[in-house]
């Protein structure tokens, strides 16, 4: 009787775990070696153009066509944006927390995943930044 009930709240224990979304929620805290990793990618003008125009169809929605944080979603989501154009927005953030954001999402906002490429999340990171005011 013991082991019945041993092995039916071990299943119930499993079917409950099996059920978790197959997208996990976006992670609360980024590891460290993520946040350290160096940004490989030497910027080019073709590759930051494909970043400008993956920000359009991506991200301008929510952080602004020019990374103001006023896209046209921030008031139907309630959201809160940095202004990206304030050079003092991001700096307290390192390229490697950047790029894990963008590929994983924080909060409201999702991560683009797999959907691009490694190189091109990089010259994502190099164009976020590239909008503030020098
Ligand atoms: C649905 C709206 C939405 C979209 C689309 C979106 N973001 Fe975000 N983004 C957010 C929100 C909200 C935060 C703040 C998350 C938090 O701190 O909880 C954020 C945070 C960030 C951050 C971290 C720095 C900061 O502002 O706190 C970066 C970098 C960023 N987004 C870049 C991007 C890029 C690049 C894209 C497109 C690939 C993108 N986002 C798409 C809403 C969005």
């Amino acid at each position: 009787m013991l082991k019945l009930l041993l092995a039916l709240s071990s299943f119930c224990l499993f079917s409950f775990t099996a059920q978790e979304p197959a997208a996990p929620a976006a992670p609360a805290s980024i590891p460290p070696e993520a946040a350290h990793m160096v940004n490989p990618v030497k910027p080019t003008a073709e590759s930051q153009a494909h970043a400008k125009k993956m920000y359009g169809y991506d991200c301008a929605m929510c952080h602004g066509a020019n990374g103001n944080g006023k896209g046209e979603l921030v008031a139907d989501m309630k959201l809160t944006l940095k202004d990206y154009t304030d050079s003092a927005a991001l700096k307290d953030l390192s390229d490697g927390e950047l790029f894990y954001i963008i590929k994983n999402g924080k909060g409201q906002m999702p991560g683009e995943g797999d959907r691009e490429k490694t190189e091109d999340l990089w010259n994502m990171v190099i164009l976020v930044r590239s909008f503030a005011r020098k």
